[in-house]
């Protein structure tokens, strides 16, 4: 069975390429990128999507009243495509309930920290500051929290002495694009199984 998959955006969309690269070399297999979504009308994620003919879709936050009708068209367009799979790529806003209800357990963010460390924005900013030693990211899935649903794969990383920002975030980044495509991979094998707020892989 095909996993149809809608992505979220808003900006450069590296881990979007990533996941578009790793169905493109068939290590995702039975899945459709159907649409990328952006909340960002000049959005990078969105031209990479295109050059992959994958439908990309703006919808302007300021065109409804509120969140509330924003995310209802989020959820019209997803549903339009038959998503079964919600990827969060670099997509800036917290999501409301509503969408999570009609998603739950079917929506995948990827976080720049090792969960439940330096959630929210700058997580490698704040992993320096702090001064922990090793760092990395985190693929979980959403929930009605900030950078609080149940973790499905996370990597690690070292802190080094002269690591600046920069040098650290695009350290994660690699392993972001590793880890993003392996969550995805056993999400569509049907391998992930969610308890409460723990994930088991289990052997189909
Ligand atoms: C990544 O660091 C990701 O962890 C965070 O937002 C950034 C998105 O980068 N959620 P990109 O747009 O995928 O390049």
């Amino acid at each position: 069975m095909t996993t149809i998959i809608g992505v979220l955006v808003s900006g450069r969309g590296s881990n979007l390429q990533s996941i578009i690269d790793h169905v493109e070399s068939g290590y995702l297999k039975n899945v459709k990128l159907s649409v990328v979504i952006s909340d960002v009308k000049d959005a990078y994620a969105l031209e990479r999507a295109r050059m992959h003919g994958i439908d990309a879709v703006f919808i302007d936050p300021q065109a409804y009243g509120n969140k509330m009708g924003f995310e209802r068209k989020i959820i019209g367009t997803l549903r339009l495509y038959d998503v079964d799979l919600v990827l969060l790529a670099g997509y800036m806003r917290i999501l409301g309930s509503e969408v999570i209800q009609v998603y739950r357990n079917r929506i995948m963010n990827i976080h720049p920290a090792l969960l439940p460390s330096f959630k929210g924005l700058h997580g490698p900013k704040q992993a320096l500051e702090y001064g922990v030693k090793v760092a990395g990211c985190t693929v979980h899935f959403v929930d009605e929290g900030m950078d609080s649903g149940p973790i499905i794969l996370q990597s690690c990383v070292p802190v080094k002495d002269n690591d600046t920002e920069d040098t650290l975030a695009a350290r994660i980044l690699e392993q972001e694009h590793k880890i993003f495509p392996e969550a995805i991979k056993l999400f569509t094998e049907g391998k992930l199984k969610v308890d409460g707020r723990i994930v088991l892989r289990r052997e189909k």
